[in-house]
């Protein structure tokens, strides 16, 4: 039986100033919002923190296994392997694809490390461990990788182009359509009696869609402004339906489409801003008139719902919408049939201000609808007060 020298006080001392201090570190790592990944110098994985799971959407352990097997990306594996041979930090953008429903762009910077008799294979050195040595690409034990999330920032630079692009597609039908007119008129067609009045009418009619693109820019530059205010004030959500049909009254006549309302009985005030409350019920009638046929329906209904929200719902009995498209038709210039809405002068951004400003009145808004049976579009307010909620 061998004999252990019972530890002196003095190396106690230092145990418990080392066990501290990777106290200290742990916790360090496990809470910095960065991910972070280290590996030895065979790519086995030693430690992960919170954040790197979080970010990366592990479910199980990984630490024993590969790094590739974590991160597969090929551009990140060369870096990788670069590190180790040259000992040098290097900095990489990385795209995760495969295996996410959304791309994940993060910016990895691969540290080489160099802890002697720590990380290394075979017996510990007795070495000091601080300060850390540089390590030259003969002593690198393995690296630390610190993943800095930037998908946020891409995508928003993504979606920052495509608006960018919508909105030129956009603007250049109108503007070639009054640039071609206006040359034919100069032309001479200005003296034909013929053509000139159409022409000129086309004209305005661009001007008008153009004038109603940039409105709708503006509402919606408007919403997403930080320093936009609604004021949220007790609201009759009857007085609001009234007052809206009055501005598309004449478009349903048009159209020989009958409007109907139906408001339950002590229907509480809903907490809400009146003119953008307006603008929600207008376009949403606004679509249910344009998209149903001569002489459709059209029903508004106002109630208490069962999870004491107050809902409307806007219902009508036109050309409906395919289930496939329904979560799709609130984004920005969506359209399910983009030549027949630009024909009937939409812009496509209609529902994207009405679930603006739904969510901004910490609401929600949906469809439901199937094609050929009609749509019915709802959104929900909160009561002035709380109601009650009915006694199951
Ligand atoms: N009640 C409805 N019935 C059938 N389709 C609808 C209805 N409401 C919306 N849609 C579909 O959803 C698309 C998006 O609607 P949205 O109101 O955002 O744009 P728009 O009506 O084309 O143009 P605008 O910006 O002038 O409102 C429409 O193009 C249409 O295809
Ligand atoms: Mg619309």
């Amino acid at each position: 039986m061998t004999s252990h020298p019972a530890p002196s006080s003095k190396s106690f001392s230092q145990l418990k100033h080392l066990f501290r201090e990777q106290h200290i570190l742990m916790m360090l790592l496990k809470e910095f919002r960065d991910g972070i990944l280290i590996c030895d110098r065979h790519g086995q994985i030693l430690q992960v923190n919170r954040s790197l799971r979080q970010f990366l959407q592990l479910k199980d352990e990984v630490v024993g296994q590969q790094v590739e097997a974590v991160i597969q990306n090929p551009e990140f594996l060369t870096a990788m392997r670069t590190v180790f041979t040259t000992a040098n930090t290097c900095v990489e953008e990385i795209t995760l694809e495969q295996g996410y429903p959304q791309p994940l762009f993060f910016e990895a910077h691969i540290v080489p490390i160099n802890i002697p008799g720590f990380l290394g294979s075979g017996e510990p050195e007795v070495r000091p461990i601080m300060p850390l040595e540089a390590p030259s690409p003969q002593t690198v034990d393995g690296c630390v990788i610190i993943c800095h999330d930037i998908t946020d920032i891409r995508q928003t630079e993504r979606m920052r182009r495509d608006f960018v692009a919508n909105v030129s597609h956009e603007l250049r039908t109108p503007l070639s359509a009054i640039e071609g007119y206006s040359e034919t008129l100069l032309d001479g067609a200005v003296d034909d009696p013929a053509v000139c009045l159409d022409f000129i009418k086309v004209i305005h009619r661009h001007s008008l869609r153009l004038t109603q693109l940039v409105e709708d820019l503006l509402d919606l530059s408007k919403l997403e402004s930080p320093d936009y205010k609604p004021e949220f004030l007790p609201t009759s959500v009857e007085g609001l339906i009234q007052q809206v049909l009055t501005l598309v009254q004449d478009k349903a006549d048009e159209k020989k489409i009958q409007i109907s309302v139906e408001i339950s009985d002590c229907l509480p005030r809903a907490l809400a801003d009146l003119s953008s409350l307006q603008q929600v019920l207008t376009n949403l009638l606004d679509n249910a008139i344009k998209y149903t046929p001569t002489e459709g329906r059209v029903v508004i209904k106002a109630r208490l719902n069962e999870r004491g929200k107050i809902q409307v719902d806007v219902i009508d009995n036109g050309m409906g919408i395919d289930p496939k498209y329904h979560s799709r038709i609130f984004e920005r210039f969506y359209r399910v049939d983009k030549a027949r809405s630009r024909e009937m002068g939409g812009t496509g951004l209609g529902l994207s201000i009405v679930k603006h400003i739904v969510q901004l009145h910490n609401g929600e808004i949906w469809v439901e609808s199937n094609d050929s049976k009609g749509s019915t579009f709802s959104f929900t307010l909160d009561p002035a007060v709380p109601a009650d909620l009915p006694v199951a």
